[in-house]
């Protein structure tokens, strides 16, 4: 079973660092933290990039929908202090570099599922170095294909409130965690889990009293814009 440190970095480096950048990358080493959880997105070229949103207003000086932007573009943005788009690719060299563990979310824009789920899949399977990643995602297309193409990944199913035949569709793409939104975590749900053997994370939390009684109720792991949360 994979190794989950209590605490995960949130978009990279949570708040310290403009969110899905390599600096928050640095932020959450620097800090300290195992683990880090990102959003991954494919560009019109079919590039793998850290982004969350489909379209670039939110968190860069761009316009438009991600999936239907070049790389040319994408890259030539200011995604925050002055950071970049990250791609896949450049995350992992620094994932593999300061030893931390990700849990890659794979974040696909609405009619893309199973092209992104394949290529995030694909790129895991033939360049990733260093600590296996968990591979997570709202999207059950993307998680199937993903599947398809790599088999013998971890991957982890991820819902906003867990449905009650959770365990099936754990079991279709041989997911090894749940992921939910912490507010929405039920003690029956902690409890099925926990007679599966199946680890349970939540999301987003960012007081460490609730992280602490997530802990004591059976949560595994907690992703945080505050890295600093347990400390
Ligand atoms: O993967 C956990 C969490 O990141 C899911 O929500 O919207 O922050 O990607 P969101
Ligand atoms: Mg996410």
């Amino acid at each position: 079973m994979i190794a989950l440190p209590r605490l995960i970095a949130h978009r990279c480096g949570g708040n310290r660092a403009p969110e899905n950048t390599l600096a928050g990358l640095h932020e959450a080493a620097r800090a300290g933290c195992r683990a880090v959880e990102f959003d991954v997105m494919l560009s019109a070229d079919g590039t793998p990039v850290l982004i969350h949103d489909e379209t670039l207003e939110r968190t860069t000086n761009g316009v438009g929908r991600v999936c239907e932007t070049p790389d040319a573009v994408l890259f030539s943005l200011d995604a925050g202090a002055g950071e970049r788009i990250p791609t896949l690719a450049e995350a992992a060299v620094l994932c593999q570099r300061y030893g931390l563990l990700a849990n890659i979310e794979i974040k696909p824009a609405t009619g893309h599922e199973a092209a992104t789920g394949a290529s995030v899949a694909r790129f895991v399977q033939e360049r990733w170095q260093g600590l296996p990643p968990l591979l997570s995602s709202f999207s059950a297309e993307a998680l199937q294909a993903a599947w398809c193409v790599a088999p013998e990944l971890q991957y982890g199913l991820l819902f906003e409130a867990v449905p009650a035949d959770w365990q099936r569709q754990c079991g279709a793409i041989g997911a090894v965690t749940l992921h939910c939104a912490a507010g929405r975590v039920t003690d029956a749900l902690l409890a099925e889990a926990a007679a599966a053997g199946v680890p349970v994370l939540c999301y987003t939390v960012n007081e460490a009293g609730a992280a602490q009684a997530l802990f004591a109720r059976g949560v595994s792991s907690v992703f945080s814009d505050r890295i600093d949360l347990l400390a």
